[in-house]
């Protein structure tokens, strides 16, 4: 097996190497001025099973493009096979037509993906379940969640605590997250999403709330969701929160907001490596690196 790496995550994809005992294969990724970029193979991969590495935070249309250069070049190289690590899949959230004239952007990506010639792919966490039958490769979707048990076990969470999903979308995730942790009680947070706008509000709660909520996403972008179930928590009585959630996005900024709320720590894993700039001091980043490993040990 060969292991590449995008531009995107190299610290992730380098930590998946160092636990598999390989380095990291060779790639040259040029880019002109223009941005137009240029990749080429430097190791022989002629019938090499091969991994690229390349999440798809931002810039998104950048990153994926690279990701599809990189496959293209493997492929032409003579790689036996490509698996496609992705441990964040950008525009997922756009997996149906909203609104009558709008692309199913996600299908074109599903698409793009394949005919690149991917073997198969590993990721996180998908906005929707659904999301891999948009493919006909194979689909590893693999998920935060048992990491986020794991670290709720450890900081001893007591049992005056609620696991909060901060939207309808959410809730098979914190139920699931609940089972892990014996039946821990679950709330929702009914949010409301203005389709031309974005702007998102966030109304009601279903559920009894306890002293202590434990929030859980999939994703963090603007912040808005997040920072808005803390303050609707806050406002019915909860006195302590913590943050899980899969993908630090993470745009303009969240960061800061994040940092004022009145949440005591934001979890987030590495799927979308987080840049210096953006880190503060509620943050704690969890890593994926074993169960990215265990999944191409299988392979
Ligand atoms: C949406 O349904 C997702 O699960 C997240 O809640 C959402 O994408 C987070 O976005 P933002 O941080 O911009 O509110």
């Amino acid at each position: 097996m060969k292991i590449f790496s995008g531009g995107s995550n190299k610290s992730l994809t380098e930590k998946i190497a160092k636990k598999l005992g390989f380095s990291l294969s060779s790639l040259e990724i040029h880019t002109f001025p223009d941005k137009e970029k240029r990749v080429r193979v430097l190791d022989s991969v002629v019938n090499v099973d091969c991994v690229v590495v390349q999440s798809t935070g931002m810039p998104v249309d950048e990153n994926y493009f690279e990701l599809l250069l990189i496959i293209d070049a493997l492929k032409r190289s003579g790689a036996k096979s490509v698996t496609a690590v992705v441990p964040y899949l950008g525009y997922a959230r756009q997996d149906h037509v909203f609104r009558s004239g709008e692309a199913r952007s996600f299908a074109v990506i599903a698409r793009m993906i394949e005919v690149v010639g991917v073997d198969k792919l590993v990721t996180f966490d998908l906005h929707s379940i659904k999301i891999p039958e948009l493919f006909k490769i194979p689909v590893a979707h693999l998920s935060a969640l048992p990491l986020f048990a794991e670290k709720i076990r450890k900081i001893e969470v007591s049992s005056d605590v609620v696991l909060v999903s901060p939207d309808m979308g959410g809730i098979r995730r914190v139920e699931q997250l609940s089972r892990m942790l014996g039946d821990l009680p679950t709330a929702t947070i009914e949010k409301k999403r203005d389709l031309e706008t974005g702007k998102i509000t966030s109304e009601s709660i279903k559920g009894m709330l306890r002293e202590r909520a434990i929030i859980v996403d999939d994703m963090i972008s603007t912040g808005a969701t997040i920072v808005q179930a803390a303050e609707l928590l806050t406002n019915n009585g909860v006195e302590e929160m913590i943050v899980f959630a899969t993908h630090p996005v993470f745009v303009s900024d969240a960061p800061r907001l994040l940092e004022r709320s009145d949440i005591e720590v934001v979890y987030v894993t590495d799927t979308i490596e987080v840049p210096k700039e953006k880190q503060f001091p509620k943050l704690e980043i969890l890593s994926v690196v074993d169960m990215v490993a265990k999944e191409l040990f299988k392979a």
